[in-house]
């Protein structure tokens, strides 16, 4: 049985008191253990703060990005052992705001995930089709190429290690939220993948949906056989609504 987790994806919000807060929200209610596992991605700047409020509590944290290279001029960047030396866990990696405002290649999203790993934190892999490409029937072979470019890097043992997201793009900050069968039909697709590669290792993979997934659609969502968690954007700014979803994961 694979433990669900429910990650929030801040994106470029927050400041300290609105985080302090939010923060201390979170762990006044799910407290040192939940029925999931839960984390938030933050921007690094904040990365501190999460560890100072959140260390040897039930909420882990993480990044929204990092970068392909160890370490060296390439200003602005941020490596995976600075992710790492403020006690991240996760790290989002090939975000569809990165692929399609950065120009990130599938390429580069391999080689990012690779260097997560190599670091000790659990890169959580994004994929997902855009409106034009689903309405094109391309959904399967645009999130197969996605994923199967990571693969294409990875020994077997790392399969465990990594989170898988299916996000679809027409579905993310749009209100507009695949319905639980579509997203079960490719979480199907991609944990068939996983299992082409290593079937025993597939099987504990975890596969995250994200877009406009909220209180009152979470528990439908989860419910599916291959949906093991959220990535949370909107919903995870306000505690009520992020502590929501992570209730609904073990109302099933
Ligand atoms: P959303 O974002 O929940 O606001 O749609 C999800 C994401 O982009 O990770």
């Amino acid at each position: 049985m694979r433990r669900k987790l429910v990650a929030g994806n801040w994106k470029m919000n927050g400041n300290l008191a609105a985080n302090s807060a939010l923060l201390n929200e979170l762990v006044a209610a799910v407290g040192h253990g939940a029925s999931c596992d839960i984390a938030v991605c933050v921007p690094a700047p904040y990365l501190a703060q999460c560890q100072q409020q959140l260390v040897n509590t039930a909420v882990t944290w993480g990044g929204q990005d990092l970068s392909a290279h160890e370490a060296g001029a390439y200003t602005g960047e941020v490596a995976a052992t600075m992710l790492a030396d403020f006690g991240s866990h996760y790290v989002v990696v090939g975000h569809s705001e990165r692929r399609a405002m950065h120009a990130e290649s599938n390429a580069l999203v391999a080689q990012k995930t690779l260097r997560a790993l190599r670091c000790g934190l659990t890169p959580i892999i994004c994929v997902g089709e855009t409106l034009a490409e689903r309405e094109g029937g391309q959904t399967t072979a645009v999130v197969g190429e996605q994923l199967e470019a990571v693969l294409a890097v990875l020994e077997s043992a790392d399969l465990t290690r990594l989170v898988v997201a299916y996000e679809p793009v027409w579905a993310i900050g749009t209100g507009k939220t695949a319905t639980p069968d579509m997203a079960q039909e490719v979480h199907a697709t991609l944990r068939g993948l996983l299992a082409a590669r290593d079937p025993v290792a597939a099987a504990g993979t975890r596969i995250l949906y994200g877009g406009s997934m909220k209180p009152d659609n979470a528990r439908e969502l989860m419910a599916m056989p291959d949906i093991d968690g959220g990535l949370i954007g909107g919903a995870a700014l306000k505690s009520v609504d992020f502590l929501a979803i992570i209730a609904a994961t073990s109302i099933q």
